[in-house]
């Protein structure tokens, strides 16, 4: 049978999605000073869960206290207690309520760590971060025991996910965050068994899917985000990617998102970083896509055993019934559109819109030139987390039941979240002495 965006679509786990389109994650930067689950959160994914989405993907839960994405991110590193095991639960069922399904994610934020959060933050090696603006600290390169421990947080987090009734969990392993980190030799430099050859830099990720996948236990799934690549001279490239893939499938995932890039090249959202975008590919493609991935996931269905996610870009229905059709992937994956209308998908599976919102086509700081892809380094890193600010504070709104305000400028925006990171980043380690 042909598959639609209507199309259900069962997982290898058995847990069975009632339709193809899946809330990518994006972090929230909505917990309180313990990094515990608030109300506001609770809110904004029943929202989410009233818009019939198929999936949902929390943003990033961080699996340890030290190394965060933000100081408003969820941490699961140890036994939860009642208490936060039963908001985490309701959470959880926020998700339910209209048959959606929800997993996890879970990421460990390595050198990209802010420093309001943590001026010397864990990696693979003691490589910064290569942005101006000073926002990233000088990371330690983890011990051999720091790994070992941190493979066994992501088993921990997956057994509190599994008691807490999500339905699966989605490890982190894209956008320059630590898993990313270990699979780049322009970060990882180590020349242990965790290092290296590319067999070397992925032991990391597959000790990290095996130790979730021993907590998961049936009818849970395990999943995973990984990067096409990193878009770096000498960094992540397709052919990596491709051999990771070759060392996933026989892990029993219950599906491969695709994505790239990272703070450096900020590719997942269709942006270019300060160095020249290193583009490799495996094939060169003749079709212009209006996905940043699909090309790339059609090149890798053949070896990739597990079903496919594409995420990045998918705006039009007709785009991604074709690319489903064309079965080049299994599930469409949608951020930006979501935050400016938690009710899109209902209106894309009930025919009522025939395309998602492209409004991050008009956020621009100044004129043309000055946009996203601008010469000018500061401006264009700017942009770049600008515009990540002006969607977090749409997600806001969501969460607080305000509407969304798309008259918002980008400096604003920029402004207003970076002064609340700025005090919660305060609280957060005020919480931690
Ligand atoms: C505000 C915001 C927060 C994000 N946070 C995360 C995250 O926590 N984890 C992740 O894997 N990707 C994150 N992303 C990337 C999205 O999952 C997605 O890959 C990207 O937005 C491209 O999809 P889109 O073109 O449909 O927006 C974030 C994106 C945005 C805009």
């Amino acid at each position: 049978m042909v598959a639609t965006i209507k199309s259900a679509f069962k997982l290898p786990s058995g847990v069975e999605l009632p339709n193809r389109l899946v809330k990518a994650a994006m972090t929230e930067r909505l917990a309180d000073v313990r990094n515990g689950v608030t109300d506001r959160l609770i809110n904004l994914y029943k929202a989410w869960a009233d818009g019939e989405i198929g999936l949902q993907i929390t943003g990033n839960v961080q699996v340890d206290r030290r190394n965060l994405e933000a100081a408003g991110n969820v941490v699961i590193d140890a036994v939860p207690s009642n208490l936060q095991l039963d908001l985490l639960s309701r959470w959880a069922d926020a998700c339910h309520g209209r048959g959606g399904k929800v997993f996890m994610q879970l990421s460990h934020a390595g050198r990209q760590t802010p420093k309001m959060v943590n001026h010397t933050p864990d990696a693979p090696s003691a490589v910064a971060v290569n942005l101006p603006g000073g926002q990233f600290g000088q990371p330690k390169a983890l011990t051999e025991d720091g790994i070992r421990r941190l493979i066994d947080q992501f088993g921990v987090a997956t057994r509190v996910a599994r008691q807490a009734r999500f339905d699966g969990v989605q490890i982190h392993g894209a956008h320059g965050y630590l898993i990313s980190q270990f699979l780049t030799p322009l970060v990882n430099q180590r020349t242990d068994r965790w290092g290296g050859s590319i067999e070397g830099r992925a032991r990391f990720l597959i000790d990290v899917i095996k130790s979730a996948k021993a907590e998961a236990g049936p009818g849970f799934g395990v999943a995973l985000k990984l990067n096409s690549a990193d878009f770096q001279k000498g960094g992540f490239g397709p052919q990596d990617s491709v051999a990771v893939i070759g060392m996933l499938n026989g892990l029993d995932l219950d599906f491969l998102e695709i994505s790239g890039g990272s703070y450096e090249q900020p590719k997942m959202v269709g942006l270019n970083g300060l160095e020249p975008s290193h583009v490799e590919t495996l094939r060169p493609s003749t079709r212009v896509r209006e996905a940043y991935f699909l090309d790339y996931a059609a090149e890798v269905r053949s070896v990739a055993k597990m079903p496919l996610m594409v995420t990045g870009g998918m705006r039009s229905v007709a785009a991604m019934n074709e690319a489903l059709t064309a079965d080049e992937t299994d599930l469409i994956g949608l951020g930006r559109p979501l935050c400016i209308d938690a009710d899109a998908p209902a209106k894309l599976l009930s025919g009522q819109a025939d395309r998602l919102d492209k409004w991050e086509d008009s956020l621009r700081i100044g004129p043309g030139w000055l946009g996203p892809n601008s010469p000018i380094g500061v401006i264009k890193a700017l942009n770049g987390f600008a515009m990540q600010s002006w969607y977090y504070s749409q997600i806001h709104a969501i969460a607080d039941n305000q509407p969304v305000n798309r008259r918002l400028g980008l400096l604003s925006a920029f402004t207003k979240m970076n002064g609340l990171d700025l005090r919660m980043a305060k609280a957060y380690l005020k919480a931690l002495e």
